[in-house]
């Protein structure tokens, strides 16, 4: 049986799948000049990212800007969260 957290994690990974598979949508419907169809993908691809969103927040993986910042050089992360 999964834990909550492996639910949170699937949970997540599905809400960020249907949101990128709406806003690719969004993308072709534009492209095709679908423009109202493409706005309405784009507003159902909102409400994914807000569920998923929602899941990484309960998960506890939403936490200070310098500690969501990836490891990649404190050179890079110093200037990026520098406020002057
Ligand atoms: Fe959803």
């Amino acid at each position: 049986m999964p834990t909550t957290q492996e639910n949170l994690e699937t949970a997540f990974a599905g809400e960020s799948k249907a949101a990128m598979t709406y806003l690719a949508y969004a993308k072709q419907a534009e492209k095709e000049g679908y423009t109202k169809i493409a706005a309405m993908f784009r507003a159902i691809a909102e409400a994914e990212m807000i569920h998923a969103q929602g899941h990484l927040s309960s998960m506890g993986k939403v936490k200070s800007t310098v500690e969501n910042t990836p490891p990649c050089s404190n050179r890079r992360k110093k200037r990026a969260t520098s406020r002057a």
